[in-house]
């Protein structure tokens, strides 16, 4: 199975739910591109009433942006892997950098994460990527590999086929500062060796690798146009559904 094209949006703490399901609403009116997978990250208080809304035709699914690593117990204000999974929602961000900031989350916890998400039967995407100091001091690619490594080496070929990596340089996210096309390339690329060398040719082949920072309908032809970008995870210009729409049609 070859690797899909993705857009997915990023929403991020943003829109009260009446605001999400608006502009989930002129996603799935506008978007006329079958050949794109959408996927929204939206806050947890979105996704029942947005998987009400949302026609099943319409290809768009959605994203938690987050989830615990124990499937129940005492963990006030968590959200537990296996609610978002009989909700039928198909896809959780793990690994993001404002989480791995903000909320102290390391690639030890986000191991067992991915693992609490795959065993719920969620498909997981997974991001890494540098900051501006560790890209200064030339660490951008071991940085990354050894993101994915403890985070995802313990997994099998198999687990691998539910698991989408965006490479988020941290800065690039916000900034209005993207990454060229062709530092994008060269660590898609780079991601796409570190995951033949671990899991094989197919793995490698058949993972989608998303770009995200400051995507936006201006540039994501060139970024996507690039041979291992499989699309992007985008987060302000997601919630413009007339930009994010652009975006969608820049495959
Ligand atoms: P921006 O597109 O706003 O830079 O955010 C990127 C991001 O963090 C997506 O997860």
């Amino acid at each position: 199975m070859a690797r899909k094209n993705i857009a997915a949006g990023n929403w991020k703490m943003n829109t009260t739910i009446d605001e999400g399901i608006e502009l989930a609403l002129q996603i799935q009116d506008g978007q006329r591109n079958k050949e794109v997978v959408i996927i929204l990250g939206v806050p947890f208080t979105h996704l029942y009433p947005l998987k009400r809304k949302i026609k099943a035709s319409s290809k768009i699914l959605l994203a938690a942006q987050n989830c615990h690593h124990k499937t129940s117990g005492a963990y006030t204000g968590e959200i537990s892997p296996l609610v978002l999974a009989a909700l039928k929602i198909p896809y959780v961000i793990l690994g993001h950098s404002e989480r791995r900031e903000y909320n102290h989350e390391d690639n030890a916890l986000l191991s067992q994460k991915v693992d609490a998400a795959l065993e719920a039967g969620l498909k997981v995407i997974f991001c890494c990527g540098e900051s501006l100091e560790i890209r200064q001091a030339g660490q951008h690619f071991s940085h990354v590999k050894k993101q994915l490594s403890d985070s995802l080496f313990h997994l099998s070929a198999s687990h691998m086929k539910n698991i989408v990596i965006a490479y988020e340089p941290i800065w690039a996210i916000g900034t209005g500062e993207t990454a060229t096309p062709q530092q994008a390339q060269e660590m898609h690329e780079e991601i796409r060796n570190i995951l033949r060398k671990k899991f094989g040719k197919r793995v490698a082949e058949n993972t989608s690798i998303l770009y995200g920072g400051s995507v936006k309908a201006s540039n994501a032809t060139v970024l996507f146009s690039q041979p291992d970008v499989d699309g992007g995870l985008v987060g302000g210009a997601s919630l413009k559904s007339d930009e994010f729409l652009k975006i969608i049609n820049s495959f």
